[in-house]
């Protein structure tokens, strides 16, 4: 069974659509400071929604003023078209699971997830029932009568899980849900989320610190500084088509030269680059002023590096000595040091294996790195 939510419509964009939950002007004090500054947001049924951001930004905040744990200072929340704002945690079909999520440590798996539906009276065979289905789905069932010591941290963690999700609430917070797992699990846990979602409809706001995770998992993300956001978007417009330095920054890494806006030809600008003594070409169709103060940002990966240049006539070309190198097996990392001292980071796949045990290029040697305009990101603050 699938509740197939078709996303390709994206609601968001759609005026009409109604939010799941929306969130307006959301605002939490603690005294003089302000963990979350008036927040606005909508989420639509079945998404999964992240929020990204350092430590401290004010994501668990949030979350715990979706769940009812946390007065908020100013604002309201909806849930499915109810004002939630002044109901208690319990009365909001609502379920979190916390960053420190705690297992009864003296009740077996089965207990510790049947425990939430016995303290509301459900029945007993239902129980059994809805804890069994539970925890085939996290696949744990042979694991029902044991103790949480006696499992592993991953599984412990889908213990969690199969706790929150059993109550079948409408929204599921999920805070830090895989920080426990291992790089393998937690992609497999990831992929498991992903259907238990596609399966119950859930709605999913999970907090996260890893942004590999967040582009995996995400109908959206949010991406918070200091209390606020700083960016909403898919893992596509995210990445590729960030708003700000903060975004470019925090998501992936990004090379950045800053300029000014010489001239416009065509669907491309000249941007005089005063740390290169040069111009780099960016495709931009936006209305801007000349001599307008602008970042370029270029990715790692959408750059290409050689040791010999072949065109002379190619635009955006920059040439330096490789500092260092990192290789990763299926790509290396190169650090260049352009003639100003300006350090570029480039990746690239190792599409061969070595010649003479030498790599596309050394240390030391001179290499030409190349990007096409349309690969480069032009931020105006
Ligand atoms: N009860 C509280 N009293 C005072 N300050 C608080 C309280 N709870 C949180 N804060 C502060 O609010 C800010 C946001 O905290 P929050 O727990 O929301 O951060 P976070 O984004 O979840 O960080 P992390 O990724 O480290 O979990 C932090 O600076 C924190 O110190
Ligand atoms: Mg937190």
């Amino acid at each position: 069974m699938s509740n197939n939510i078709d996303f390709s419509e994206r609601p968001w964009l759609d005026p009409e659509a109604e939010p799941f939950i929306r969130i307006q002007g959301l605002t939490k004090n603690f005294g003089a400071f302000t963990a979350v500054d008036s927040v606005d947001l909508d989420i639509y049924k079945g998404e999964l929604f992240s929020l990204l951001g350092g430590s401290g930004c004010g994501k668990t905040t949030l979350l715990r003023m979706l769940a009812g744990f946390e007065t908020p200072s100013a604002g309201r929340v909806f849930i499915d078209g109810t004002d939630m704002t002044d109901v208690p945690p319990y009365e909001r079909p609502v379920n979190m699971m916390f960053q420190s999520y705690a297992l009864f440590p003296h009740m077996n798996v089965e207990a510790n997830v049947a425990y939430g539906l016995k303290r509301d009276g459900v029945a007993k065979g239902e129980i059994k029932r809805r804890v069994h289905d539970m925890l085939e789905m996290v696949e744990l069932g042979i694991f029902s009568k044991r103790k949480p010591h006696q499992l592993s941290g991953g599984q412990r963690q889908r213990v969690a899980l199969a706790r929150s999700l059993v109550k079948k609430p409408k929204v599921l917070l999920l805070d830090e849900p895989l920080g426990a797992l291992d790089k393998r699990l937690r992609e497999q846990t990831q992929f498991e989320l992903m259907n238990i979602q596609d399966e119950l409809g859930v709605t999913f706001v999970v907090v996260t610190h890893d942004q590999e995770e967040a582009m995996t998992l995400s109908t959206r993300i949010a991406v918070m500084d200091e209390g606020q956001f700083v960016q909403i978007g898919t893992p596509t417009e995210i990445y590729e088509y960030p708003d700000n330095r903060f975004v470019a920054n925090f998501i992936g890494s990004a090379n950045m030269f800053e300029g000014r806006v010489q001239k416009r030809v065509d669907k491309n600008l000249v941007v005089n680059v005063p740390a290169l003594k040069g111009e780099l070409i960016v495709e931009y169709s936006a209305e801007i002023a000349d001599g307008s103060k602008v970042w370029l940002a270029i990715r790692p990966e959408k750059m290409s590096i050689s040791t010999t240049l072949t065109d002379t006539n190619s635009v955006n070309v920059l040439s330096g000595i490789v500092h260092d190198i990192g290789y990763l097996g299926s790509m290396s990392t190169y650090r260049i040091e352009l003639e100003d001292k300006k350090i570029i980071d480039i990746t690239y796949p190792n599409q061969h294996r070595p010649r003479d045990g030498k790599h596309l290029a050394e240390w030391d040697d001179k290499v030409y790195l190349k990007f096409d305009p349309s690969n480069v990101v032009l931020l105006t603050r």
